[in-house]
């Protein structure tokens, strides 16, 4: 397997639970690695950007509502196939619908307000860490 980058938000529901730290252990112990990482309380502007793909979803305006409630915690995790590692370490989008042990399954309160991000594909991930983070500010270690 491929040594990959990937995009993770901890979402502001879960910064409000006080479980970065839970969160970040399970990537560490799933050998994923942060290599960039920043706290920021998203513009209404920049959560549309992100989420740009699902416009004309009609979870869109909640969704974007959600996002730009509090702060959420931006990471790019770097290791071995880490795109759906870090998918398998997520769970389902809705929770009730995540396998036990996932960080949905354990944080995610619904649909909406499900804790996580991770990016989808190789592609996407790509595009979301450039997003977010500079070339100069992601460390290959
Ligand atoms: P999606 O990309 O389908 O899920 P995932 O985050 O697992 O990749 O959807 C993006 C986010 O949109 C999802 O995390 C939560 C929100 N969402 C809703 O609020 N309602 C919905 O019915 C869906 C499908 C998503």
């Amino acid at each position: 397997m491929a040594l990959e980058r990937t995009l993770s938000i901890i979402k502001p529901d879960a910064v409000a639970k006080n479980v970065i730290g839970e969160i970040y252990t399970r990537f560490e112990k799933a050998g994923l690695k942060v290599v960039a990482a920043k706290m920021k309380h998203l513009s209404k502007q920049e959560a549309e950007g992100f989420y740009a793909v699902h416009r004309e979803r009609p979870f869109f305006n909640a969704l974007v509502e959600f996002m730009i409630s509090g702060p959420v915690m931006i990471q790019v995790l770097e290791g071995e196939g880490a795109v759906l590692k870090n998918r398998e370490l997520m769970g389902a989008t809705n929770p009730k619908d995540a396998a036990p042990g996932t960080i949905r399954a354990d944080f995610a309160d619904s649909i909406d307000a499900n804790a996580v991000h991770g990016s989808d594909s190789l592609e996407n991930a790509a595009i979301e860490v450039a997003y977010f983070f500079p070339a100069t500010d992601v460390f290959a270690r």
